[in-house]
């Protein structure tokens, strides 16, 4: 069964912290950056989770306006390991563009990001810049923008 895509509420928040951690490792927000994010969850701030039955198997989190008007930021997107590759990314993505209609969206991700600028790719998300040697280890960081009418 597909799992159905909601919007976070706080039970979420010790499963998030956990996934974050298995899919982000020394990179992952950790307890008190989720408690956080939830703290300011809003129209303007959103994470979803693609729940299977009552189990969170993905996420995503996306920044609305009115930081920079009509850009939405996808700050995060992660999926299980043991889920990946199923069409759960591709589903918290639909959902999620299909909150940003008319606007632009924008993401930063890892050039060495395979899985990621593949799942983007197919979405329409274009590579608009680079950041050299932004990540530890020098690994160049890709700017990708999305925009509705594409
Ligand atoms: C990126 C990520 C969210 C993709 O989630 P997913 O559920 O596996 O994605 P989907 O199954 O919906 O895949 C959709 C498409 O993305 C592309 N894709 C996904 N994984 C891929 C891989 N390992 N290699 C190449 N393309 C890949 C494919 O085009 C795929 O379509 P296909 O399976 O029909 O070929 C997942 O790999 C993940 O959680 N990675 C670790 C966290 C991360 O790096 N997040 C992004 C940076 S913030």
């Amino acid at each position: 069964m597909r799992p159905a895509v909601r919007a976070a509420v706080a039970d979420d928040l010790p499963a998030l912290v956990a996934l974050d951690e298995v899919c982000f490792g020394s990179g992952a927000w950790g307890e008190v950056a989720w408690a956080d994010e939830f703290e300011r969850l809003s129209e303007d701030r959103v994470v979803l989770v693609a729940d299977e039955d009552s189990v969170v198997a993905g996420y995503v989190v996306l920044l609305l306006p009115p930081v920079v008007e009509d850009v939405v930021e996808v700050l995060r997107i992660a999926v299980a390991p043991a889920e990946r590759r199923t069409g759960v990314g591709g589903q918290l993505l639909t959902i999620a563009l299909g909150r940003c209609a008319g606007r632009t969206v924008l993401l930063e991700v890892a050039a060495g990001n395979e899985s990621a600028i593949g799942l983007y790719a197919g979405f329409g998300f274009e590579e608009i810049s680079r950041r050299r040697g932004y990540y530890a280890g020098g690994e160049d960081a890709v700017i990708m923008r999305w925009r509705e009418e594409q």
